[in-house]
């Protein structure tokens, strides 16, 4: 491989409590899963290298708390992203109706500057759960918020069964890479 400056993409996961952006982020970068639900405290970030195309780049991946009463270090740290990936739970309701706010959230922060074309991604996280009985949130639904917000792409995943992670992370780092 030819020598070339190496990317630097960065990436923000939003959403609320419980919806397993941090379990999303180990299943991808470290390919383990825990059943135990530890908070994120203020927001941290791991970075994997990944090559698109004949591209080295490194996708810098930040954590953040959903939790608000955690959300200490503030939304600093949102400027300066490539992608905002948004993640809700398909079996709860209510994380899936606060998209709009980390949405717009996201956008009021970041104020990136062009906010109608800066890259989102929706992930609907945790298909695998009761056999897919516990499921409240449907695929049209999702898709249909996602048409609404200028076809964000979206990907139903589970990061207990790792299905999907590495497919949406591919198209996260693509997106990003496409925005830098
Ligand atoms: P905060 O850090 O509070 O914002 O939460 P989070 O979004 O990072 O959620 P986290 O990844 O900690 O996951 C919460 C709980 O859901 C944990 O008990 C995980 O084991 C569980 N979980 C995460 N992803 C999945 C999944 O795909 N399927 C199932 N069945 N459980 C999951
Ligand atoms: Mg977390």
């Amino acid at each position: 491989m030819s020598l070339r400056r190496r990317t630097l993409l960065k990436v923000i996961v939003l959403g609320d409590s419980g919806v397993g952006k941090t379990s999303l982020m180990n299943q991808y970068v470290h390919k383990k899963f825990s059943q135990q639900y530890k908070a994120t405290i203020g927001a941290d970030f791991v970075t994997k290298e990944l090559q698109i195309d004949d591209k080295l780049v490194t996708l810098q991946v930040w954590d953040t708390a959903g939790q608000e009463r955690f959300q200490s270090l503030g939304v600093a740290f949102y400027r300066g992203s490539d992608c905002c990936v948004l993640v809700y739970g398909v079996n709860v309701m209510r994380s899936f109706e606060t998209l709009d706010n980390w949405h717009e959230e996201f956008l009021k922060q970041a104020s990136p500057p062009n906010p109608r074309k800066f890259p989102f991604i929706l992930l609907g996280n945790k298909i695998d759960i009761d056999g897919g009985n516990s499921r409240v949130v449907s695929e049209k639904k999702a898709k249909d918020w996602c048409a609404s917000k200028g076809n964000i792409p979206y990907f139903e995943t589970s990061a207990k069964e790792d299905f999907n992670v590495d497919e949406a992370f591919i198209c996260i780092a693509k997106t990003a890479l496409a925005n830098e």
